[in-house]
């Protein structure tokens, strides 16, 4: 099977990358991704010349681009996205334009093509809006309506929409997967785990939000990319499948474990102003995908995971500092050119 990948070069992009050609002899990918702020060449560089594995630097808003690449190949996986809160609170408006007409795009070209194949759109958990902290009996489950808050997670249902859609109107063989909270090898050290790790080893404080009482139900990236083979070689179309880690922890707890775990003390911990609109508490009920798919996650308990991928970061800091300063650009004009 021939996959086009979107977004193939940002943390989760290139983790399936790896997994997929990994675990699956007979699988091929090209990876179709921008290459913006998050997406970086340098996460695939010991696969960039495998064979099974072609990158094409081009953006999803390109239907003639997206038209020609659906054409040659047997099914897709979504990932290509702006996928930050606090950059789409500070400017809402590229995250409509490439989680939205970025989809709408694909979509259009997967009908031009006549596209049979499988197509899987990947989606966050944070479509569903929040749950109170009160009632930890509540969960995320694929029969609840959307109700996003931020205006990523708002053009995250938007995209969702939009593939649904396709598949009620024109029979596009799609399917949704709506995930919680990813972490482990290449994140942008922007998301909440990088960003802590990398400002310690820095001997920088970390900046906690709020009353450190948000709650987010933590997966390990390899564990969502397995989930998300398992969609795309057994899902059913027009079905959504909730994904998590069944591992909530409020940040507060999770400040102090990473702390623990590097041996740092509590004073590390910056408090400061709240994120506007910060949803309080995110969790995933699994059932759905486990029954229907047999899918469980096995890489994500805890703390054993979070040290495993703190570790990740202290032997990889030549990484994260060349991410942390732009300087992968360097690499990236060298192979691709000014673009
Ligand atoms: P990321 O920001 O690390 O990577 C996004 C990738 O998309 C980058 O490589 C970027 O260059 C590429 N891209 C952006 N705009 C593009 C465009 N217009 N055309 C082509 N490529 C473009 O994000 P991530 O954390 O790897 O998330 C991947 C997907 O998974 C997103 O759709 C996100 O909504 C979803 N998701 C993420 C999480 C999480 O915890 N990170 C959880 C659930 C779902
Ligand atoms: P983040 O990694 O941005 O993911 P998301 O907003 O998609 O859940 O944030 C995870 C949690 O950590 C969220 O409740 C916000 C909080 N947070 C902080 O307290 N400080 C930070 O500097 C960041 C980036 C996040």
């Amino acid at each position: 099977m021939h996959i086009l990948l979107t977004g193939g070069s940002g943390f989760i992009g290139s983790n399936f990358v790896r997994f997929a050609l990994e675990s699956r002899a007979d699988l091929s990918i090209t990876n179709l991704d921008a290459l913006t702020y998050s997406g970086n060449p340098e996460n695939l560089a010991d696969i960039e010349h495998d064979k099974r594995y072609r990158f094409v630097h081009g953006d999803i808003k390109d239907l003639d681009l997206c038209t020609r690449l659906l054409g040659e190949v047997d099914a897709v996986v979504h990932m290509a996205a702006e996928s930050h809160v606090d950059r789409s609170i500070i400017d809402g408006r590229p995250f409509v334009e490439t989680n939205v007409l970025g989809t709408q795009t694909l979509l259009d070209a997967a009908r031009r093509n006549n596209f049979k194949g499988r197509f899987v759109h990947v989606s966050t958990d944070e479509v569903f809006g929040d749950l109170p902290l009160d009632q930890p009996e509540l969960k995320f489950h694929e029969k609840l309506p959307l109700k996003p808050s931020s205006p990523y997670s708002a053009s995250k249902a938007a995209s969702d929409m939009v593939v649904h859609a396709y598949h009620h109107t024109f029979g596009l063989n799609v399917s949704v997967t709506n995930c919680s909270n990813n972490f482990g090898p290449y994140q942008f050290p922007e998301k909440v785990i990088p960003l802590f790790v990398t400002n310690l080893i820095e001997g920088k404080k970390v900046p906690l939000y709020g009353d450190g009482r948000n709650v987010r139900d933590w997966l390990h990236v390899v564990d969502h990319c397995e989930a998300v083979l398992a969609v795309l070689e057994k899902g059913k179309a027009g079905q959504t499948y909730c994904i998590g880690g069944n591992n909530e922890r409020s940040n507060l707890e999770l400040t102090h474990t990473i702390l623990e775990l590097m041996g740092k003390g509590k004073e590390m911990i910056q408090p400061v102003t709240d994120r506007l609109g910060h949803d309080r508490r995110y969790a995933i009920d699994p059932r759905k995908i486990e029954s229907e798919l047999g899918w469980k996650p096995t890489r994500s308990a805890w703390p054993g995971a979070l040290e495993q991928t703190i570790k990740w970061y202290v032997d990889h800091e030549r990484w994260w500092r060349r991410v942390k300063s732009g300087a992968y650009r360097e690499y990236y004009q060298k192979q691709y050119g000014n673009r």
